[in-house]
């Protein structure tokens, strides 16, 4: 801590004190003067504050004498009789204020500046430190300070954090929740706290707890990664969940104050987002030990009036013994005269003064204060020969006293010049805080002539504070000013007229849209409540739908609905022709955050709603989107709405006259047909020429999603490298609400084709690292829960397979259950099977069978995504399973069936199967010829694709054929044939993977590898 007459300069905290009052100084400024106080009484030039403070890049010179300039104004410094900071023209600056040293570790040697002008707050206080102490014996502390506007909530909170910083070691930040638009920005005081710590000089030690432990956290801060770490980062925190965001940030906190306690403090609760409530609400129920402390300030009237979720949250965590709740009350009438006390120490001033202010201001210390500026300002309180005195009897002075505060501030504020007034509420527009850049425009000034008059306010301590000149997003260099209380703000702006409101908030609106560069991203919904409030929606719904984004950046869906709903209710105040357009956008917006957040039914309304709007308004091409999107959530809820949905949008189309809309529709339409109803030639023809179509008109633009539904088009016919090639396109996007779900559908994809390829262990691999994922972010992994049921089925691990499916299932998923469903019996089924039937084990094959059946059974199990290939799968597990009970009759039945339908597919791992099937047959009939004209066919297919999980049973069932026929060599070469597909399937495998063991142990493996022709000629089944 470094001391300077009555200030105070905390480097750790970045703090600078004035008494007990916190004085806010922008974080660049605040370097500037920490360099200043730490060289004192030598000249530091302009370079070497250059070279000091921006390393890295060039800045004009001209900032140093802008930041020097507002310091200046903070200290109350004066240029002609300087006594902090002296120019020495031409060559810099020197700091000529007596600078001493403070260690902190000492609180008891405190400087007796520093004794608060704070009064009637001991017990308060006292609470405050005592919950501090347990905190910094490891027990988390949550303390709410509630009291109305004025109260002296700040104040006290101030004079804690300046107690608690005095306490050692000890880290502290402050985040402010602001009015207006604050509510849309999600963890907007905990960024704002964060930002702070970044900027300590501890910042090595936070950034790199934050990489390590909340990289969710540390991407919102784009100039705090390097390039290099950002693509890094991006993959770490793909698929992230509020729910991680919140665990990020708590784990954080808990790492960071076992090095050093931590005092965070929120002001103004009563305009919180909601997600910040969440973060709240996760650091108090958790139970790990920390030394953290949370104060949070805020007014109980206003969290009613907004309803805001902060009243049952903190009832709740009240109830539950996990925070506490100091009320602040009005000052006593002891406390008034303790106040004039201490502010006129030296004093001759009447007896009933402090009843007098007691009486006006009924305790409000904002008020009493105000009262006794005032009376210092009208010369009414006069300091006379070293003595405060009284300039005019009591009783006439009484009657003069305003009533309340907005009156009192009515009367100073008429007493201002017109341009003041203009200033001053045109600042109002602004916020708490605003900068003389931006209200410039609105009074059609230049800004130097605004920072002037602002200056001159602020210099007779009215209304307006200085604090420093700071850097806007468009490196615009501005002073900045803030109300000195959020009531004072208040008082101006109601007065505004309605017209002059609105023209205000337009201008300042227009005037931060003229940002450009980085910083403008996050003005989104700052500009946006301005437009909303000069009344301009058009503008003020395009900008929500940034500030929307950027809370999907944050993983915060609820809240981007939430902006969403409140541009759309912004709708109907526009003109009717882009009134449409703009719903529509919305509805879709909305339906691609509902499904994120995996809410179907809601994301399926959302897109109807979208599409019947765009219908009513006549607008195709939105119409056309919106249906094709309903494929989607639908897909996994009702798939027949699904394809209804894209029949009305190829409908659509044809009269549009548009040929690659019409294209992309039809591929999108037909595909979806094949892949949630049934597989038809015709739309398997449709869909690919379609596709060529597109080539053809030069469509280079096809959305994502369609050609991902092509792609699996192809993989079912066999063209695995085309659709690798796209589905491998569509991974690594992973931007925006929409495209995560294209990289989850890539991703499914993709599996499913390896899996055709026979490539088990990298579909395995796949699966675990998005489990992995899915766990860090909280998220369900359904998606990779089913393909992991898939491939322990095809690398025969039946009783794995149905395990993790019945796993699934006992979750009680809300949609998609068709698929584990199915996969469990088609697994248990083929499990009974792999075991043998014996007499005894009757009733376990009738179960199989029965299991079979259900999945054949559209009643029992209604249509899901690929629904045909797991019934034709279940109807191959029927006619192995009457094999075994050497029912042929039966057996040959359903795989005549299974063949029918395998021919009517293009799937030639579905297709060799069903062929190898009738081969099996064959043989048991004794009916060699056609086995083997069967097994020949088969063997057509497994020689001209890819499909080895098909292969080394097609080869197996040769090499039976050709031992019983005794052509040994042809057997063996086809059992080396069979070995070499197992052998690819179990390479892809890492070593020791214990699917990879099952798989090569399990029964008919075991006997293709471990046989030679000697030994089939010995054991011939
Ligand atoms: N206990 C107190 N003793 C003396 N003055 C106080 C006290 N509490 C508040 N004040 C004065 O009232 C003003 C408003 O208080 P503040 O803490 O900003 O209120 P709140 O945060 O509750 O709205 C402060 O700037 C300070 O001058
Ligand atoms: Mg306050």
């Amino acid at each position: 801590m470094k001391l300077f007459r009555s200030f105070r300069l905390d480097p750790v905290n970045q703090c600078l004190w004035h008494g007990e009052q916190r004085v806010t100084l922008a974080p660049k400024a605040f370097d500037v003067l920490r360099y200043l106080v730490e060289h004192p009484a030598r000249l530091v030039t302009q370079d070497e504050l250059l070279d000091a403070l921006w390393p890295e890049t060039y800045v004009n010179p001209e900032l140093i004498k802008k930041y020097i300039l507002g310091i200046r104004k903070v200290l109350g410094d004066q240029h002609d009789n300087p006594v902090y900071i002296e120019t020495l023209p031409k060559r810099g600056y020197q700091f000529i204020a007596p600078v001493t040293d403070r260690v902190a570790e000492h609180p008891r040697d405190l400087p007796s500046d520093t004794i608060s002008n704070m009064v009637g707050r001991a017990g308060p206080l006292g609470e405050l430190q005592v919950a501090f102490s347990k905190a910094l014996r490891g027990q988390r502390q949550i303390i709410f300070v509630g009291g109305e506007p004025g109260i002296g909530k700040t104040t006290l909170v101030d004079s804690f954090h300046h107690y608690a910083s005095r306490q050692g070691n000890i880290r502290t930040a402050r985040g402010q929740c602001v009015e207006g638009f604050g509510g849309k920005e999600p963890y907007y005081p905990m960024l704002d706290a964060l930002g702070h710590l970044t900027r300590s000089p501890s910042a090595g030690a936070i950034l790199q707890t934050l990489a390590k432990r909340a990289p969710t956290w540390l991407i919102q801060f784009p100039s705090l990664v390097k390039a290099e770490q950002r693509e890094a980062l991006q993959r770490e925190i793909l698929g992230a969940t509020r729910e991680r965001m919140v665990r990020e940030i708590c784990e954080t906190l808990e790492s960071l104050s076992c090095e050093a306690p931590i005092l965070l403090v929120f002001e103004d609760l009563h305009w919180v987002d909601p997600s910040t409530l969440d973060l709240i609400s996760a650091l108090a129920r958790r139970r790990e030990e920390a030394k953290l402390m949370l104060a949070c300030t805020y007014r109980p009237v206003d969290v009613i009036l907004s309803n805001s979720s902060l009243k049952g949250l903190k009832q709740d965590l009240q109830v539950h013994n996990l925070c506490a709740e100091i009320a602040l009350e009005r000052l006593p009438e002891s406390a008034v005269a303790e106040y004039l006390t201490t502010e006129f120490p030296n004093s001759s001033l009447p007896l009933g003064m402090a009843n007098l202010i007691y009486r006006h201001s009924e305790g409000n210390p904002l008020f009493m204060v105000a009262i006794v500026q005032d009376m210092i300002k009208k010369g009414l309180i006069s300091h006379d020969d070293d003595k405060w005195i009284l300039t005019k009897p009591l009783e006439t002075i009484d009657p003069g006293v305003p009533q309340s505060l907005q009156q009192m501030l009515e009367v100073q504020f008429e007493r201002l010049t017109p341009a003041e007034r203009q200033a001053l509420e045109a600042g109002s527009v602004v916020g708490e805080h605003f900068s003389a850049w931006v209200i410039a425009t609105a009074l059609e000034e230049t800004p130097n002539r605004i920072e002037d008059l602002c200056d001159e306010l602020a210099g007779r301590q009215q209304i307006i504070n200085a604090v420093g000149v700071q850097e806007l997003p468009n490196y615009v260099v501005s002073a900045h000013y803030e109300f000195r209380h959020s009531l004072y703000r208040q008082a101006i702006y109601r007065r505004v007229a309605s017209g002059k409101l609105a023209r205000f908030h337009r201008a300042v609106a227009q005037q931060l849209n003229t940002v450009k560069g980085p910083g403008r991203q996050q003005l989104a919904s700052e500009i946006a409540f301005h437009f909303e409030s000069g009344r301009e929606y058009e503008q003020a719904i395009r900008f929500l739908i940034v500030a929307a984004e950027n809370a999907a950046a944050k993983f915060a869906y609820r809240d981007y609905i939430q902006v969403l709903q409140h541009a759309l209710g912004l709708t109907n105040r526009i003109d009717a022709h882009l009134r449409a357009e703009l719903e529509v956008q919305l509805l879709e917006f909305i339906g691609d955050a509902q499904y994120a957040l995996g809410a179907m039914a809601e994301s399926a309304a959302a897109y109807e709603s979208a599409a019947s709007r765009a219908g009513q308004a006549g607008l195709k091409s939105a119409q056309v989107n919106a249906l094709g999107s309903l494929v989607r959530p639908f897909g996994l809820i009702d798939p027949d709405r699904g394809i209804s949905a894209v029949s009305r949008a190829v409908e659509v189309t044809r009269s549009m006259h548009d040929p690659v809309v019409l294209a992309r529709t039809q591929m999108l339409a037909a595909g979806c047909r094949l892949l949630y109803d049934c597989w038809r030639e015709e739309d398997a023809l449709l869909c690919t020429s379609a596709h060529d179509e597109l080539k053809k008109l030069g469509d280079t633009h096809i959305p994502p999603f369609h050609n991902m539904i092509y792609a699996y088009v192809q993989a079912l016919q066999g063209n695995y490298v085309e659709a690798l090639e796209i589905f491998e396109r569509g991974i690594p996007k992973l931007d925006q609400t929409t495209s995560l779900m294209e990289h989850f559908f890539g991703l499914s994809g993709k599996t499913i084709t390896l899996m055709r390829l026979g490539r088990l262990g990298e579909v395995l691999r796949i699966v675990r690292e998005a489990k992995d994922m899915a766990q860090k972010n909280g998220n369900d992994p359904w998606l990779f829960n089913f393909r992991e049921a898939w491939v322990r089925m095809l690398a025969l691990d039946f009783e794995g397979s149905a395990r993790v499916c019945e796993a699934i299932l006992r979750t009680k998923p809300l949609y998609a259950v068709g698929q584990p469903q199915t996969i469990a019996r088609i697994a248990r089924g083929y499990s009974a099977i792999a075991g043998g039937f014996t007499e005894l084990d009757r009733g376990n094959y009738k179960r199989a069978i029965e299991s079979f059946n259900e999945v054949r059974d559209p009643n029992i199990t209604p249509k899901f995504f690929l629904h045909w290939a797991w019934r034709m799968t279940a109807q191959l597990g029927l006619s192995e399973a009457w094999l075994q009970s050497k029912d042929i009759e039966r057996a040959s039945a359903e795989a005549d069936a299974f063949l029918h339908s395998a021919l009517q597919t293009a799937d030639p791992h579905l297709q060799a199967l069903a062929c190898d099937m009738q081969a099996r047959i064959a043989i048991v009939k004794g009916d060699w010829a056609s086995a083997q004209d069967c097994v020949h066919k088969a063997l057509e297919i497994v020689r001209r694709f890819e499909v080895p999980v098909a292969g080394w049973q097609v080869h197996a069932t040769a090499w039976r054929i050709y031992r019983s026929k005794q052509e040994y060599a042809k057997a063996e070469s086809h059992r080396e044939s069979s070995q070499a597909c197992i052998f690819k399937i179990g390479d892809s495998f890492p070593q020791g993977e214990p699917v990879r063991e099952s798989f090569l142990s399990a029964a008919p493996i075991a006997r293709i590898l471990n046989s030679s022709v000697e030994k089939g000629r010995a054991t011939d089944d």
